[in-house]
């Protein structure tokens, strides 16, 4: 089978399939702790529609925090065949933030604006016959969308799952993962605990480690993780041979490159948005300015990765410096990153 060709959705109501529109609610219709500091949120189109993403996508979800409305953003872990619903699953452990905003609020019932779902870390986009997913913590999100996705559509292709956490009980959805690799034969999964039971050293991943667990000629990696971690894996698989490396940031630890540098005696330029028109300094990073002027903005990983922040230029044009969260299409449409992007003209934006 080919990675990407269309599978009929299952029991939907004619024309509903994938209906859910951007920038309208999604509806808490489940919560589930999957450990202590994990908890998955479903959601259900409360009007009755299906979700229509690609397996590895993620969707910005609007919060009212304390200091205002925010975006944040997260992988949809559940796979696109099962499209009445999505699961998000978030590390909810932190004391404070949007996270611990939505462990204390969202309850089943709990209605939130969502845009997407987007990204160009996904697997349909990216046909393969052998395929490595390597994830860390909870990396692991994109890379269960994926293998469900796989699983669902029963795709006769080679992959190896190996998932990073500190401990044993920090190993997400054991039980599904033992379950999936017992029926499908083509799948081996390796989880691998970094604290060594004495304490003493930590079992990180290196070269050796890497290749004693898979033979890497001809194949595609999916890595997401913290940046140390990616990094890291890059240079192994590349250096074991593999074919492609693609990865996903969740953006915690990326320095963010939205600060303006604004010079004070630059151009003054325009920008025409949502039946507004602002003023902008030439030089300027197009999302500083615009979350300066108070439009909130969906963003993930503030670098140029996710693809979150995307807008279209009607009129006038910018510098862009991404890290693959366009493809040359969507350039090629006038597609641009608000976070990548730095202001050289006057602007009409949608
Ligand atoms: C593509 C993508 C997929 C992700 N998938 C998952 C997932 O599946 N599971 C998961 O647990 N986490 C995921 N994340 C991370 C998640 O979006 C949060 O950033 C993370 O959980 C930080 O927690 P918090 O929002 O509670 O922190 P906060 O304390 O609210 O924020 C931490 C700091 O980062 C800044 N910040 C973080 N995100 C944003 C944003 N979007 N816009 C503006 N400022 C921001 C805040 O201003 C603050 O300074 C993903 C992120 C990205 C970019
Ligand atoms: S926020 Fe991720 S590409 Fe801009």
């Amino acid at each position: 089978m080919v990675i990407g060709s269309r599978t009929p959705l299952p029991n939907f109501k004619k024309g509903s399939a994938g209906n859910w529109l951007s920038g309208s609610f999604i509806e808490c219709n489940a919560i589930n702790d999957e450990n202590s500091e994990v908890r998955s949120y479903q959601f259900k189109d409360p009007y009755g529609g299906g979700f229509k993403y690609k397996a590895g996508q993620h969707i910005s979800i609007l919060l009212p925090l304390d200091d205002g409305e925010e975006y944040r953003t997260f992988t949809i872990a559940s796979s696109p065949t099962r499209a009445h619903n999505i699961t998000l699953t978030v590390k909810t452990n932190r004391p404070n933030g949007a996270t611990a905003w939505m462990r204390e609020n969202i309850i089943v019932g709990t209605k939130l604006i969502a845009v997407g779902p987007t990204g160009p870390f996904n697997i349909a986009d990216h046909p393969c016959h052998k395929l490595l997913l390597i994830c860390a913590g909870s990396g692991i999100t994109p890379m269960m969308s994926i293998l469900r996705w796989l699983w669902d559509r029963k795709e006769d292709i080679e992959i190896t799952f190996i998932h990073y956490a500190k401990n044993p009980d920090q190993f997400l959805f054991n039980d599904e993962l033992k379950q999936i690799a017992k029926d499908y034969s083509s799948l081996t999964v390796h989880q691998i605990s970094t604290d060594r039971p004495d304490g003493k050293t930590n079992n990180l991943p290196n070269f050796e480690q890497i290749t004693s667990l898979i033979d890497m000629t001809d194949h595609d990696v999916f890595c997401c993780g913290p940046n140390g971690f990616m990094q890291k894996i890059e240079k192994i698989v590349k250096k074991a041979g593999a074919n492609h490396y693609y990865q996903e940031s969740f953006g915690t630890q990326i320095k963010s490159n939205i600060n303006s540098n604004i010079i004070t005696n630059a151009e003054n330029l325009t920008i025409n948005y949502k039946g507004r028109i602002i003023e902008a300094k030439k030089g300027e990073n197009l999302l500083a300015v615009l979350k300066k002027h108070k439009f909130i903005i969906p963003t993930g990983c503030q670098s140029g990765m996710c693809g979150t922040c995307h807008l279209k230029i009607l009129r006038g044009s910018v510098d862009m410096n991404h890290q693959g969260g366009l493809s040359k299409a969507q350039e090629d449409e006038g597609i641009i990153l608000a976070c990548s992007s730095t202001i050289t003209t006057d602007l009409t934006l949608i």
